[in-house]
């Protein structure tokens, strides 16, 4: 639709989580005229919910070269060195940005930061607020920082396509406004540098940790806009979420890995400790040998979920260190100081997503990607626990350094794309609201924890149907469903669903989250590689 107001900045940021609100408050103290968008409330989005904390070297004994260790393990032979090693080497200090900001994170007695620890890491080295509430605090102190600099920002504004001029660089981003306000309806914000950090895509699948703006709306416009998105197939599922049913639908209570970290066991239905014995870390190995450990142990047992106890924490430490996960336990009818929490994996975290070099520059000259959305190379085929927040403080800082130097003109060159399969027509018919659901469910059933070629070709084409149903109204009618939130974010679940379907059968091996029923092994001789998708431009 033609943009009905327009306004102009140097810098537009699209989202407001960690890693937006951090590049928007950096590129404002360089001076850039800067504008943040966001599809609900400034603090809305994946960040509030974050638990563990914000992985760092910060405790004694402690080095970067550690954690890239950890970091590379869990990535299972796909992270970009040189992408972690940024990563592990500047966050203390970003964490300590952080803390300057005004964020306050959990004091041992002695008076320096407690550290817990999460699977994968062989070091406390989880930095915390609040208990279980380090999200939480971190979005108070951004969101804070951001209107006491007076950065300007506009609310419920769902992002909807890139600008771009005659040279193909990026000229700013098409918003959908909805709401009494300055702004209201389809219009524009021109800038020479966007940066894209508008979290993940876990709404694709029935049950998530994600909360209900996690649409893969940022993938989504980066695939338009012809960018390269790399990794789709890796999403991370999280071990433990209070299971709450089979049929269980939207955002689903995370329960921390660090409940894990300061000791809570797995059991089975018959008690007994699973994950002894399955790795040296037991209960602590990577993310995803836990949820696969889970999972086997709900096939053998034909059970629908695991139990997490912590019932030797006594009310006392549960109060104090875990009041979140209580507080969310008990609204449920479930007390962890007195009985075993039933939990099972659900969709977490988007591993790949929009293809980034180390200054978060896509392959779209002027368009920048940090946070969930990105793809840095520092996850590879699965993220290490509490990295995440750490990457989008990072990068974001990054981000705004480089477009500072004035160089966001220029783009990360292409790779030769994979042969995945294209929609026969590059076009993106608005979807009707009620297809999320149809999408969840069929993510849920062919592509989720468990896959195999049968599965993932059955999601493939009832996709494909969903898709051509939209465009057989459109050919007939010229129009489909009615432009709104619900429909876009339908739009760009389909379209992210279409990719992640695609490259998860193109990748015939086992590695970090990507696990195939049908292939059971890693096969590094071929896929020590990545999927990176590009599609025609299309703005319509
Ligand atoms: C958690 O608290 O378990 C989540 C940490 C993460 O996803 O990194």
């Amino acid at each position: 639709p033609a943009p009905g107001w327009s306004i102009a900045a140097d810098v537009v940021v699209v989202g407001s989580g960690v890693a937006g609100l951090t590049a928007a408050l950096r590129c404002e103290a360089a001076g850039l005229d800067t504008v943040v968008v966001t599809k609900a409330r400034l603090d809305d989005g994946s960040t509030r919910w974050a638990q563990g904390g914000i992985a760092a070297a910060l405790g004694e004994g402690d080095t970067p070269e550690q954690h890239l260790d950890d970091t590379l393990v869990a990535g299972a032979g796909l992270c970009d060195e040189n992408a972690v090693r940024l990563l592990v080497t500047e966050g203390p200090d970003a964490v300590r940005r952080l803390i300057a900001t005004g964020a306050h994170f959990d004091e041992s007695d002695e008076g320096g930061l407690e550290l817990t620890r999460e699977g994968g890491h062989h070091r406390r080295r989880i930095a915390h607020a609040g208990g279980d509430a380090t999200g939480a605090e971190i979005s108070r102190a951004l969101v804070e920082a951001v209107r006491a600099r007076g950065v300007r920002a506009i609310e419920n504004a769902l992002v909807l396509d890139l600008l771009t001029d005659a040279d193909g660089r990026t000229a700013g981003v098409t918003l959908h406004v909805m709401g009494e306000g300055q702004h209201d309806g389809v219009g524009a914000v021109h800038a020479p540098a966007v940066v894209l950090a508008t979290g993940g895509m876990g709404q694709v699948f029935s049950a998530t940790t994600n909360p209900s703006v996690s649409t893969g709306d940022g993938v989504a416009l980066a695939l338009r806009a012809g960018a390269e998105v790399s990794d789709l197939e890796f999403v991370q599922f999280h071990p433990t979420v209070l299971f709450l049913g089979p049929d269980a639908e939207g955002q689903q209570p995370l329960v921390s890995e660090a409940v894990r970290g300061e000791g809570a066991h797995l059991v089975d239905a018959d008690g007994v400790r699973f994950m002894v014995g399955q790795h040296e870390l037991a209960e602590l190995a990577p993310r995803d040998i836990v949820a696969k450990g889970i999972m086997r142990r709900m096939q053998e047992q034909d059970a629908e979920h695991m139990f997490l106890d912590a019932r030797h924490f006594g009310a006392e430490m549960w109060e104090h260190r875990f009041p979140t996960i209580l507080a969310a336990c008990r609204a449920h009818g479930i007390d962890p100081v007195h009985e075993p929490i039933p939990i099972a994996p659900a969709a977490h975290y988007a591993s790949g997503g929009v293809r980034t070099d180390s200054h978060g520059r896509t392959t779209v000259p002027g368009l920048y990607a940090c946070g969930e959305v990105a793809c840095t190379g520092v996850h590879g085929a699965n993220r290490l626990a509490s990295n995440s927040l750490l990457e989008g403080l990072v990068y974001a800082e990054r981000i705004a350094a480089d477009i500072a130097t004035g160089r966001s003109a220029d783009g990360l060159p292409a790779r030769e794309p994979q042969a995945v399969p294209q929609p026969e027509k590059p076009s993106h018919p608005l979807l009707a609201a009620e297809a999320r659901f149809a999408i969840q469910r069929i993510m849920a059933d062919g592509a989720g924890v468990l896959r195999s070629a049968p599965s993932l070709e059955q999601a493939a084409d009832q996709l494909q149907r969903l898709h051509a149903d939209a465009r057989d109204a459109l050919d007939e009618n010229g129009k489909t469903a009615e432009p709104g939130v619900d429909t876009w974010e339908a739009t760009n679940l389909l379209c992210v669903a279409r990719v992640l379907v695609a490259a998860a059968a193109l990748r015939e091996e086992t590695r970090g989250c990507h696990w195939r029923e049908d292939h059971a092994g890693r096969d590094d001789t071929r896929w020590r590689r990545h999927i990176v998708v590009r599609l025609n431009p299309d703005r319509t």
